[in-house]
């Protein structure tokens, strides 16, 4: 599959609740996961592969080399907790990082890759990880989120290193 990288209009769209759980989404999923692995992401969501629909995946455990795959489908932040701030990458703006305030802890509800719902505690990466995704899939990027004069410095940047 391929990311798509900033610019892209589907990295902007609001995505739609997936309907239906089945074959081909699990199918989609897969390769999606190889797709985020190869590029050594730590999460991908479906608008960053053009699939306008809810939901996204993340590993935070390759860190420690090792494979622990997290899917999320037609998630819901249910609760929030504290304020924690981290350097934040994303595979549709390649190369460029910057710190990012996020809530520290959340108690999230989604669904499964088998359609069954699930309710989870996140804090720390993981935490951070799931707000950038779930971010994704309201159209907003991680640079919407900087200071003002950060964003400025960021498009400078952006021009010099992704001249088309
Ligand atoms: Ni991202």
């Amino acid at each position: 599959m391929e990311i798509l990288i900033l610019g892209h209009s589907a990295l902007r769209e609001k995505a739609k609740p997936v309907e239906n759980i089945d074959g081909e989404l699990k199918q989609i999923i897969d390769k999606m996961a190889e797709t985020m692995y190869k590029a050594k992401g730590l999460g991908l969501a479906a608008n960053q592969v053009g699939i306008l629909k809810r939901f996204f995946i993340m590993d935070i455990s390759q860190r420690e080399g090792e494979r622990e795959l997290e899917v999320y489908i037609n998630p819901e932040i249910l609760s929030v907790e504290g304020e924690t701030v981290y350097e934040e990458g994303c595979l549709s703006i390649p190369g460029y990082y910057a710190p990012v305030k996020r809530y520290a802890k959340l108690y999230v509800k989604a669904y499964d890759i088998n359609g069954n719902p699930f309710e989870k505690e996140l804090e720390g990466i993981s935490a951070v990880a799931f707000q950038h995704e779930y971010d994704h899939l309201d159209g907003i990027l991680f640079i919407d989120r900087l200071s003002p004069l950060k964003k400025q410095l960021f498009k400078r940047w952006w021009k010099k290193h992704h001249k088309k």
